[in-house]
C-alpha cells in the first residue's frame, strides 16, 4: 500500500468502494423471491439467477413468470382496478408521497442493489438514477391530487401492462407505474431478466406504505413472460425495449382495442456547430454515450461534427476519453462500470466488428476481461456502416463531420430512428433552427441527457410513440371518459364495373376522379366501383404512393403559413362549403354539411391556439414542450356519414399544418369526391388534402405500410383495423382510431383530436444558468 506522502506525490485514484453489507444482508435473508401478486410474494418456483455483472457471481434467484402468473396477476391487477380508480385523488397521492418518502430514506439501499444487478457506476445509481425515482414519485403524486380538475372530462384505462428494460430498472418502473398509479390504473409490471431486483425491493415497499393489494402487481421472467403480459386482457401495454420487441407487441395488439406506449431505440444525433464551446461539448459526449456504458436509448451516439472544428474536437474528446475510469461499479470514482451481462458485451462486440470490416476506424473501444468495454468511438465511418446504421447500445459513438448547417440537418435526420438530438452552438439562432429541423422527440440545446418528470419523454419513427412524464404522459394513461362504441356501417362488397368512368345511361358525360395534389386525376389501374349509381374511381396503392408523395410536397408550404394562415384558409373552406350547399344534396345530408361548416370555424379558431407549453422542470432550463404535426396523414373515414365523418377527421389535421391522404367513404363516396372541388376553390393548396377512393381496407393497408405516412387515423373497427394496426406494426406508424357513435355529435370534434394530430417535441435550453 502507498504512503500517504507517495500518493500526495502521483495523486493516483485510490479505490473507496461504497458499502453493499446492507444490501447482500438483504439478499441473504430473501434468499430467493417469488412474484409479487395481489400484495404478496408467492411461493418461489421455476427460477432462474441475476447476476452481478461485474463479477459473475451469483445475487439471487428469481422467479420465471408463467402465463398462469401473469393471468393471476392480471386478476389481482382488475379486482384492485375499481377502488382504487374510485379513490379520491387525494388519497391516492397520499400512496405516491409515501412511495417517493419511502425510495428516499432507503436511497442509498436502492442505489447499491441497482448498481449490483446492473453493473453501472455508483455514482450514476446515487446521484442520477433514484434521485430522478424520487422526483418522478412526487411529481406524479401532484397529479394524482389535481388530476380530477385538471383531466376533468377523462377516466383511467383500468389495468396497465408494463414492460421494462434492464437499462435504468428502477427509474424505468418508476416512469411506468407514477403516472400509471396517479391517472387511478392499476399495473401488472414485469421487470427485465438481467436486473430484476430493484423491482422486488419496490414490491416491499408498496407494501410498506399499506398500498392496497393488487395496485402494484410484479411478475419477474423473460421475454416469454412479457409476451404472455400482452396476449393478457390488460386495458394498455406500455413498453421500453428494442424496437425489435415493440413492433412484434403492436403486431399482437392489432385490432385488440388495447392502448400502446412504445418507447424504442434510437441512434441519436450529437451535432457540434463550428461556433460551439467545445469544452462544453466534450463533456456533453461523456454525459451522453460514456453514461451508464452506453446502454441509453437517448444517447448522443452519432457525434457530428463541423469539418471547420473537428481536428480540435477530436484531441480534446480523445484527452477526456483517456481520462475515464473503466471498473468495479461499486468503486465510487469509476465512470464506465460493467455491461449488464456477457450477451450484451456480445451483441456489443460484434456490431463493432461488422462496422471495422466495412471501413470504419475504431478509437479506444478495447474489450477488457469480464462484462467490460472501454470507452471509444468509430471514425472514418460510411453512413451505410452497420455501426453507423444500428443502435450500438455501448460505450462507442460514431463521428463524422459535415459542412453547413442543411447538411448537419441531412445527416441527422439520416437514420430511422427519432428519440433524441443534442445540438451544440453559441448561437441561439443556430441552435434553434436546428432544434426544429432534427426530426425528434427530444432535443436538448447545450446539454445532453438531461431528464426530469415534468419533461414528456418520447420519440418517432422507429423509436416508438406516445410520452412520458409530464401532462402528456399523464394523457397517455387516461381515457376520454364520454367514449362510447364506434359504430360504423361496414361497406359493401366492391362490385365489378366497367372499364370506363362514364355514368351509366346519362346524356352528358360526368366523369368523377381522384383528387391528388390538387388535381383530379384517374386511378392508375384505369378501374371503377358502383357506388351511388355513379362510376366512382377504384383507387389502388400505386395512387396511394402518388397522393402520399403530393401530401409530402404540400407540407413545407401549408406550416409554412402558420396557424394564423390555415385558419384564413378553413374560414374560406367554410364560406365555400355554404355557399355551394346544394352540391352535396343527395350524396350528404343538410346535417352533415352544417356539421362541416361549423368544424371548419372551430378548428380555424383552434388553428392558432393549441400552444405548447414551458414547462417547470429543472432550474436553469427552460423546457419547452411544442406540440408538431405529425407530416403526412393518412385518414380512412367512416363509411356512414360521408360529409362529416371525413371532415371531423380532415380538418383537425390539417388546422395542425398535416397534409392528409384520405380514403373517404368506401359506400357514399360522391360527398368527398364533390368535397375535393370545393377545396381546389378554397385556397387549400394542392396536396394539402388529397382524396383516395376505393377498397378502405387496401387503401388503409396500403397507407400505414408507407413509410412515408407518419399517423394513420381509421374510423371503426373489425377486421379493417386489425389488418390495417398489423400492417401499421411493421413501420411502427402510430395508429388512432377514435371512438365516435355520432360524427355529427360534440363527441367528434375537440382538443383530442387536436392532439392525436400532432405529437410532442420536448426542447430544453439553457435558460438563467
Ligand atoms: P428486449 O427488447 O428484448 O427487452 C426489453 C424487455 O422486453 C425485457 O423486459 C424483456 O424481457 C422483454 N421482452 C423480450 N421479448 C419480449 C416479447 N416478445 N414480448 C414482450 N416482452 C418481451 O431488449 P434486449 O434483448 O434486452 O436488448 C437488445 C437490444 O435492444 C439492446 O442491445 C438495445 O439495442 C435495445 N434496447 C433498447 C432499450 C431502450 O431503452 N430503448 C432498452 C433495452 C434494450
Amino acid at each position: 500500500m502507498p504512503s500517504v506522502g507517495e500518493i500526495m506525490e502521483s495523486m493516483e485514484y485510490g479505490p473507496s468502494t461504497e458499502d453493499a453489507t446492507p444490501v447482500r444482508r438483504w439478499l441473504t435473508d430473501r434468499g430467493s423471491f417469488g412474484h409479487f401478486i395481489a400484495g404478496r410474494f408467492t411461493r418461489p418456483e421455476t427460477s432462474f439467477a441475476t447476476r452481478d455483472p461485474s463479477t459473475g457471481d451469483e445475487l439471487a434467484q428469481v422467479s420465471q413468470g408463467s402465463a398462469r402468473d401473469v393471468a393471476k396477476a392480471v386478476r389481482a391487477a382488475r379486482r384492485a382496478a375499481r377502488g382504487w380508480g374510485a379513490m379520491a385523488g387525494h388519497d391516492r397521492a397520499r400512496f405516491l408521497y409515501a412511495i417517493a418518502r419511502t425510495i428516499q430514506k432507503r436511497e442509498r439501499f436502492l442505489a447499491v442493489l441497482e448498481t449490483l444487478d446492473n453493473g453501472k457506476p455508483i455514482r450514476e445509481s446515487r446521484d442520477i438514477d433514484i434521485p430522478l425515482v424520487v422526483r418522478h414519485f412526487y411529481h406524479h403524486a401532484g397529479w394524482a391530487e389535481i388530476a380530477a380538475t385538471e383531466f376533468p372530462d377523462r377516466a383511467a384505462l383500468g389495468v396497465c401492462g408494463q414492460i421494462i428494460p434492464w437499462n435504468f430498472p428502477l427509474l424505468m418502473l418508476a416512469w411506468k407505474v407514477a403516472p400509471a398509479l396517479a391517472a387511478g390504473n392499476t399495473v401488472v409490471l414485469k421487470p427485465a431478466e438481467y436486473t430484476p431486483l430493484t423491482a422486488l425491493a419496490f414490491a416491499e415497499i408498496c407494501s410498506h406504505v399499506g398500498l392496497p393489494a393488487g395496485v402494484v402487481n410484479i411478475v419477474t421472467g423473460d421475454g416469454e413472460t412479457g409476451a404472455a403480459l400482452v396476449k393478457s386482457p390488460v386495458d394498455k401495454i406500455a413498453f421500453t425495449g428494442s424496437t425489435e420487441v415493440g413492433r412484434e407487441i403492436a403486431r399482437e395488439l392489432a385490432g385488440s382495442r388495447k392502448k400502446l406506449t412504445l418507447e424504442l431505440g434510437g441512434k441519436s444525433p450529437f451535432v457540434v456547430m463550428p461556433d460551439a464551446d467545445l469544452d462544453a461539448a466534450v463533456e456533453g459526449v461523456v454525459d451522453s454515450i460514456w453514461f451508464n456504458q452506453g446502454q441509453v436509448c437517448c444517447a448522443g451516439s452519432r457525434i457530428l461534427v463541423a469539418e471547420a472544428v473537428a481536428e480540435r474536437f477530436e484531441t480534446l474528446l480523445q484527452r477526456r476519453m483517456q481520462k475515464l475510469r473503466v471498473g468495479p461499479p461499486l468503486d465510487k470514482s469509476t465512470d464506465i462500470g460493467a455491461i449488464v451481462d456477457p450477451i450484451q458485451k456480445e451483441r456489443i462486440l460484434s456490431i463493432l466488428d461488422a462496422a471495422t470490416g466495412a471501413g470504419a476506424e475504431l478509437v479506444g473501444g478495447e474489450a477488457q476481461q469480464g462484462c467490460f468495454i472501454a470507452p471509444g468511438y468509430l471514425k472514418n465511418i460510411a453512413p451505410a456502416n452497420p455501426g453507423m446504421r444500428d443502435e450500438i447500445f455501448g460505450p462507442i459513438a460514431t463521428l463524422s463531420t459535415f459542412r453547413t448547417p442543411d447538411e448537419a440537418a441531412d445527416l441527422a435526420n439520416n437514420t430511422k430512428y427519432g428519440l433524441s438530438a443534442s445540438i451544440w452552438s453559441e448561437s441561439a439562432t443556430v441552435a434553434t433552427d436546428l432544434a426544429a429541423r432534427i426530426k425528434a422527440g427530444v432535443v436538448w440545446v447545450n446539454c445532453a441527457n438531461i431528464f426530469d418528470a415534468a419533461a414528456p419523454f418520447g420519440g418517432m419513427r422507429d423509436s416508438g410513440y406516445g410520452r412520458e412524464g409530464g401532462r402528456e404522459g399523464m394523457l397517455d394513461y387516461l381515457t376520454p371518459d364520454t367514449a362510447r362504441a364506434a359504430r360504423d356501417p361496414a361497406p359493401a362488397v366492391i362490385s365489378a364495373a366497367p372499364a370506363d368512368n362514364t355514368m351509366p345511361g346519362e346524356g352528358i358525360d360526368r366523369t368523377v376522379k381522384l383528387y391528388i395534389g390538387g388535381a383530379q386525376k384517374r386511378p392508375d389501374g384505369g378501374a371503377s366501383y358502383l357506388a351511388q349509381e355513379e362510376l366512382v374511381p377504384l383507387g389502388g396503392r400505386k395512387d396511394i404512393r402518388n397522393a402520399v408523395e403530393a401530401a409530402q410536397a404540400a407540407l413545407g408550404k401549408w406550416q409554412g403559413l402558420g396557424g394564423h394562415g390555415r385558419a384564413q384558409v378553413l374560414y374560406f373552406l367554410a364560406e365555400n362549403l355554404a355557399l355551394r350547399r346544394s352540391e352535396f344534396a343527395g350524396f350528404a345530408s343538410a346535417e352533415e354539411v352544417e356539421t362541416s361548416i361549423r368544424r371548419c370555424f372551430f378548428y380555424a379558431g383552434f388553428a392558432d391556439k393549441f400552444d405548447g407549453a414551458a414547462i417547470s422542470a429543472k432550474n436553469g432550463y427552460l423546457t419547452h414542450v411544442q406540440p408538431e404535426p405529425h407530416g403526412v396523414m393518412g385518414i380512412v373515414a367512416p363509411n356512414g356519414s360521408p360529409l362529416s365523418g371525413l371532415m371531423s377527421l380532415v380538418l383537425p389535421a390539417i388546422a395542425m399544418g398535416n397534409a392528409v391522404v384520405a380514403v373517404p367513404s368506401q359506400d357514399r363516396p360522391m360527398a368527398a369526391l364533390t368535397l375535393a372541388q370545393v377545396l381546389a376553390c378554397s385556397d387549400v393548396p394542392g396536396g394539402v388534402v388529397n382524396i383516395v377512393t376505393g377498397p378502405r381496407e387496401v387503401l388503409g393497408n396500403g397507407l400505414a405500410e408507407h413509410d412515408g405516412v407518419n399517423a394513420v387515423w381509421i374510423s371503426g373497427q373489425g377486421e379493417t383495423l386489425t389488418a390495417v394496426e398489423r400492417a401499421a406494426a411493421q413501420t411502427l406508424t402510430p395508429v388512432w382510431s377514435p371512438e365516435v357513435g355520432d360524427w355529427n355529435g360534440a363527441e367528434a370534434q375537440g382538443r383530442s383530436f387536436l392532439r392525436a394530430a400532432s405529437r410532442t417535441k420536448t426542447v430544453w435550453l439553457p435558460y438563467g444558468a
